[in-house]
């Protein structure tokens, strides 16, 4: 009996900010981008597994911003929108511990959002155009002129860096409120709860959607990009 009254409490105290589709879409996200790196760095047979890993990590993208239309409310675009000025005042005070608490991403974090599927998307539909002019191109490379193929190839290029720049900052940050916050931002990401207290934006009668709304944007994702890829 009082095992199950803790129970209770403890399931009162946590709120569901990260639903599964969100989670698998961020290991899911985390394991492409890896391997899109490691492929493109390795001898030129591997060039083909790594346009098949571009077009997964663009149907994930896809799948995400629809997600972030149609999801679960944390994962919605719209609950994590803050003007300047909170971002600003809440920049000023996460050095000085009295900065508020938020259960989705708060407003530095969001900002580190929007930049990273930027970022991503970026990277991913400049791929499409890319053309090493030998053996690998993109399967839009030949739809457009050699100088317009150049010009993403070379954005390809070098928003690599900004991307990994981007990567390594986001992990120093997760790490950071670890160590010197105390507040363990990794383990929401995959069982998916948070504590609500002293929380700012708890979100009341907030109801996860059904997996297969998720599994419906998914496919729709993956057609799409399947009848972008067949343009080529
Ligand atoms: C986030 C996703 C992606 C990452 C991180 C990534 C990363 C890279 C990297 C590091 C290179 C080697 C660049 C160099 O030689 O300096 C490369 C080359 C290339 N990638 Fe991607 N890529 C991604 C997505 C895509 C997609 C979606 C496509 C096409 C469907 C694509 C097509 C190509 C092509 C054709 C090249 C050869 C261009 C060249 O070496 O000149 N990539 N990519
Ligand atoms: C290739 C590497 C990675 C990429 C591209 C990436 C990308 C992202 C993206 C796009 C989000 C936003 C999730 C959303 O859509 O709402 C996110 C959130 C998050 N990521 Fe990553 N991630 C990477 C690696 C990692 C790693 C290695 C960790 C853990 C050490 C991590 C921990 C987190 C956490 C904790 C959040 C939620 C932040 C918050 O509470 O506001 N990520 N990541």
């Amino acid at each position: 009996m009082g095992k199950q009254l803790n129970k209770s409490n403890k399931t009162d105290d946590t709120v569901e900010v990260w639903d599964l589709p969100l989670r698998l879409f961020h290991w899911a996200l985390v394991t492409l981008v890896i391997s899109a790196i490691v492929s493109a760095n390795m001898s030129i047979e591997y060039m083909d597994y790594h346009l098949y890993i571009g077009y997964g990590i663009l149907t994930l993208l896809i799948f995400r911003l629809f997600w972030g239309i149609i999801g679960s409310d944390y994962a919605k675009f719209g609950s994590f929108i803050y003007s300047p000025t909170t971002v600003f005042s809440y920049a000023k005070a996460l050095f000085s511990s009295s900065e508020r608490r938020y259960v989705g991403h708060n407003p530095m974090g969001s900002l580190m959002v929007f930049m990273m599927l930027l970022v991503l998307l970026t990277q991913a539909v400049s791929g499409l155009f890319s053309s090493d002019d030998i053996f690998t191109e993109g399967p839009l490379a030949a739809s457009v002129s050699g100088s317009i193929s150049s010009w993403f190839t070379s954005v390809h290029h070098t928003n690599i860096i900004v991307l990994i720049s981007a990567i390594v900052l986001h992990i120093c940050a997760s790490m950071g409120y670890w160590f010197f916050k105390k507040e363990n931002l990794v383990a929401p990401m995959i069982h998916g709860k948070k504590d609500k207290k002293g929380a700012e934006d708890i979100i009341q009668h907030a109801k996860p959607k059904p997996i297969w709304l998720a599994v419906i944007s998914l496919l729709f994702s993956a057609s799409v990009v399947f009848y972008v890829v067949g343009l080529g």
